[in-house]
């Protein structure tokens, strides 16, 4: 799938163009692997939009586009790493594909753990959970914590994490049946219009995946010393313009309640996520923590499953089965 033009604007998955090439010979130090889940990502949609300053990955038109997926080394020039081999990682969107050992994971293979498992849990998005919860977040037992898009692949995990440390956990997310998964499902409380009536003491940890609005009602009912951790901003990447973006009018709060707002990408600890993995398996394992899959077949259909994910159409881990 190569990236056929810059996306600015409302996201268009005409900006990703279906092509055959060649399958490719890993060259010293690459392995090739045969790719069997591809993650689709609200980082896809900001990769498109090519721009150096909102996105760490340098993508240009006519390159293939990138993503985490999971697969299987089907040749190995690099240490480390032999044919069958389950492996997850950074590599291009295609059936087959050249990836660096530097931006791959290989795994032993755990009836326990299915390979979804390593785009949801063990990926940038439970790793993102919980070092934004534990590190960033410093989350204690006493915390009241509000997690927005709570119903999504790293918001339910966000929910699952601070339950089992014991806090009181209260969700926002778009529509009935995300609300009712929340409640019946991961033992949430939910939101509606009133932050202060579900925390009249004050919000002690937000974990925000949204942004813009959302986060100006958080910071309007912080309680002291208040932690934001920024781990996204949903409402604000597909906006037509940068004049459309959310300017938020109650930051000065931060101040008088001597809170502290923070941001943060999972890949900044890259070399610790060994670390958090070893954190949520047992909770994985022991069934405390569980992820729901959103499979979409077919690499074909990727480009639109990227307006899904945008659209809050997915129940649980966006991902195409290639
Ligand atoms: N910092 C990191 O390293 C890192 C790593 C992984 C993910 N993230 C961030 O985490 C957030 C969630 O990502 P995810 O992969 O777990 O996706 P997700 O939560 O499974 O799906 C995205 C959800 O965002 C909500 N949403 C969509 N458009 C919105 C809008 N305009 N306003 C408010 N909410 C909107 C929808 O939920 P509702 O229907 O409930 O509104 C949608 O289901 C994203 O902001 C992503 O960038 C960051």
């Amino acid at each position: 799938m190569g990236v056929a033009e810059r996306s600015t604007g409302a996201y268009d998955p005409g900006c990703l163009r279906w092509e055959e090439r060649d399958v490719p010979e890993p060259a010293d130090g690459q392995v090739l692997v045969r790719t069997t889940l591809l993650s689709i990502d609200p980082t896809s949609r900001n990769w498109l939009k090519l721009d150096p300053d909102t996105t760490y990955i340098p993508l240009a038109v006519g390159d293939v586009m990138i993503g985490v997926a999971v697969g299987e080394v089907v040749e190995s020039r690099a240490e480390g790493f032999a044919p069958g081999d389950l492996v997850s990682g950074l590599w291009g969107w295609g059936e087959y594909a050249l990836a660096s050992p530097q931006f791959i994971q290989r795994h032993e293979r755990d009836d326990r753990i299915p390979e979804e498992a390593y785009l949801s849990v063990f990926s940038h998005v439970g790793r993102a959970a919980a070092i934004d919860l534990l590190e960033i977040g410093k989350l204690r037992p006493t915390d009241t914590v509000v997690v927005s898009a709570a119903a999504g692949a790293t918001g339910s995990l966000v929910v699952q994490i601070a339950k089992a440390k014991g806090c009181r956990v209260i969700g926002i997310a778009g529509g009935e049946r995300k609300c009712r998964f929340l409640v019946e499902e991961l033992g949430a409380e939910v939101i509606g219009e009133a932050i202060a009536e579900k925390c009249p003491e004050g919000v002690d940890l937000f974990f925000d995946n949204v942004g813009g609005p959302v986060l100006d009602a958080v910071l309007a009912n912080m309680a002291w010393n208040c932690r934001i951790v920024v781990c996204g901003a949903m409402s604000q990447y597909d906006l037509p313009g940068p004049e459309d973006a959310y300017g938020c009018t109650n930051l000065p709060l931060l101040l008088y309640k001597c809170a502290r707002m923070e941001g943060f990408v999972a890949a900044a600890y890259a070399e610790r996520y060994q670390e958090f993995d070893d954190l949520l398996r047992p909770l994985y394992l022991d069934g405390s923590l569980t992820a729901r899959s959103h499979i979409v077949e077919g690499l074909v259909h990727a480009p639109e499953s990227i307006s899904l994910l945008l659209e809050g159409g997915n129940d649980g881990k966006l991902m195409v089965r290639v």
